[in-house]
């Protein structure tokens, strides 16, 4: 499919790509298999995005509250991010996309944080083609605690004043590596947030899909972006016609 025309495109576009159990389930596979379908839409989508030329691709891999899952399931996770990194950083680089994982990465034991070193220092350029940012073990409202804290330390050593916090030191101070978010899109069905970037999606413009992640291509994709193109955004200004 052709690239869109660029006008009223959507620049940072976030997903929870929710539905790869039941996918799993429905297909009569393994959990484990509708995970690893979920990384080759991943890989799609991404091509798109560099195609379509957003500037960032932010997506939930991993959320605080899915450390509830079963042991197995969670081993297989890793596995999966172990294995799509060393598969698609070439690609990423060749594309030009700067790769980050955000979240409390630091729980997912020393050789995701090495891995996750290395895809960050391979697919680090100045000026990328798209910014692909990877949220991994993260919870909204924990990186609302974790801000806090961070300011609250520097308020207390003295480092900033209490008058000085505006939205410029939370964004600096959050893990979330971009500003504000212009469209979520949440496959699977389901019409809620599960704890992704509270503060960031502030102002989106939020799309529920009814398709499995798995079964999420790049036409489905595409209609999110031609749909966002459509829509009059005010942010709470009287705009006439
Ligand atoms: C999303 O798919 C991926 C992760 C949460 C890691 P799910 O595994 O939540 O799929 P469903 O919602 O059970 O179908
Ligand atoms: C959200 O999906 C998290 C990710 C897609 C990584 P979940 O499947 O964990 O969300 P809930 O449990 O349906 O809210
Ligand atoms: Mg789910």
């Amino acid at each position: 499919m052709a690239n869109l025309n660029k006008e009223n495109i959507p620049k940072h576009v976030a997903i929870i790509m929710d539905g790869n159990g039941r996918w799993a389930i429905e297909n009569s596979f393994k959990i484990s298999e509708g995970h690893k379908k979920g990384v080759l839409t991943v890989k799609d989508i991404v091509e798109e995005s560099v195609k379509q030329q957003l500037s960032s691709l932010t997506i939930y891999a991993f959320s605080s509250e899915n450390w509830k899952r079963p042991r197995s399931e969670i081993n297989a996770i890793k596995k999966l991010v172990i294995d799509a990194i060393d598969e698609q950083v070439p690609d990423l680089i060749e594309q030009k996309v700067r790769l980050k994982f955000f979240g409390h990465t630091n729980d997912f034991g020393n050789r995701i944080i090495k891995k996750i070193d290395f895809a960050e220092e391979k697919t680090f350029v100045k000026k990328s083609k798209l910014d692909l940012n990877v949220a991994l073990g993260y919870g909204g409202k924990q990186d609302i605690v974790d801000i806090t804290k961070k300011i609250s330390s520097n308020i207390l050593n003295h480092k900033i004043k209490l008058q000085d916090i505006n939205e410029k030191i939370i964004h600096e101070s959050s893990s979330v590596p971009v500003k504000e978010i212009d469209l979520l899109i949440r496959t699977g069905g389901d019409k809620r947030i599960s704890n992704f970037l509270l503060y960031q999606i502030a102002y989106a413009e939020i799309m529920f899909i009814e398709k499995y992640w798995p079964d999420f291509n790049r036409n489905d994709f595409i209609k999110c972006l031609r749909d966002f193109k459509k829509i009059k955004r005010r942010f709470g200004k009287r705009k006439v016609n």
